[in-house]
């Protein structure tokens, strides 16, 4: 299929276009600036601001995909906070852009959101939870959502939320795993919170369900997560088992009681049973996504 991948510079969407390249598909990207996470060859990847509804509007049709995978988005929950415009801009004006751009040319639209949907008081959430969305990030995620569910016909829009997804290397700014990975290695203590529960994710377990679900065109709703919810502290000491680090450089902490500039859901995680049940590419187990790591991280290093 002729697939364009949005946020083709990010975590996942840089991982997913070299995912889909392998699978066949004739991969599009686009990214702000110059191409920093897969080679596109000379003519494949344009650089463009989500916010620039002119020029991506023109994109998508010159483009004309067969699916559009939307990785792109303001990531940083604190740095949206301090830049709701940005925020708005990004997750909720450019995603609707995508949608009607989708929905004019006949593509689906796969786009990928976030467990920050939900407040995280009573998680984990199946994909018919009602979110209740807290602080700017999670604000501008849900209406994202919104946009897609409003703009595509209801046959050719996919949303895969995800969470906390890691993977090596960084792709120059840290995630949680690479962070991780980094202070312990170099014998620095973390601070982790003890009571925020979430659904770690394996970048590339990540993309092999949403490359399913975009090849398999499956609406509607999808967690796209590792298959375990688990504390930040439990994660921790996890991945010191697997990696041989001294689990006692983790300092337990409680983020109820760390003023943070934007809110996080506390008790989240996303239950995958549907993606377990439908998808032949299913949700890691904590283990297993930690022992993929670990490969990963010793194979950049051999
Ligand atoms: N990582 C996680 O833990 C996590 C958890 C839950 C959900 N998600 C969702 O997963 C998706 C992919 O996230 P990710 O982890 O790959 O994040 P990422 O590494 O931050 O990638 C996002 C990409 O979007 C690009 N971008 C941001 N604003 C843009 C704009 N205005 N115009 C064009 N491009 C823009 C960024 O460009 P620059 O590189 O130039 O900044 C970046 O390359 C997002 O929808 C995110 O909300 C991620």
């Amino acid at each position: 299929m002729r697939v364009l991948v949005t946020g083709a510079n990010g975590l996942v969407g840089g991982r997913l276009v070299r995912l889909l390249a392998t699978r066949g598909h004739e991969v599009f990207g686009l990214g702000r600036g110059p191409s920093r996470a897969s080679d596109f060859g000379a003519a494949k990847y344009t650089s463009i601001d989500l916010g620039n509804h002119e020029a991506l509007t023109q994109a998508l049709q010159e483009i004309r995909a067969d699916v559009v995978i939307n990785c792109a988005a303001m990531t940083d929950v604190d740095g949206c906070e301090r830049d709701p415009s940005g925020a708005w801009a990004a997750n909720v004006e450019g995603v609707a852009t995508l949608a009607r751009s989708a929905r004019a040319l006949d593509s689906h639209l796969v786009h990928v959101s976030t467990d920050y949907v939900f407040d995280g008081e009573a998680g984990p959430y199946d994909v018919d939870a009602v979110p209740n969305p807290r602080g700017v990030y999670a604000l501008s995620k849900h209406a994202g959502e919104e946009a897609v569910r409003a703009l595509c016909p209801k046959d050719r829009w996919t949303i895969a939320r995800t969470a906390v997804v890691y993977g090596w290397p960084s792709t120059g700014k840290n995630n949680f795993g690479s962070w991780l990975v980094d202070a312990l290695g170099s014998g620095k203590q973390v601070k982790l919170f003890a009571d925020q529960w979430v659904s770690p994710s394996h970048a590339d377990n990540v993309c092999q369900m949403l490359t399913e679900l975009a090849e398999r065109r499956l609406a509607g709703t999808w967690h796209t997560s590792g298959a375990e919810v688990v504390d930040r502290v439990t994660f921790g000491r996890k991945l010191c088992e697997r990696f041989g680090f001294d689990p006692a450089l983790i300092v337990p902490s409680r983020m109820a009681d760390v003023n943070l500039p934007s809110p996080r859901p506390a008790k989240s995680g996303l239950v995958v049973a549907r993606t377990t049940d439908s998808l032949a590419a299913k949700p890691l187990s904590l283990d297993a996504s930690l022992a993929r790591f670990f490969d990963e991280v010793q194979g950049s290093r051999t």
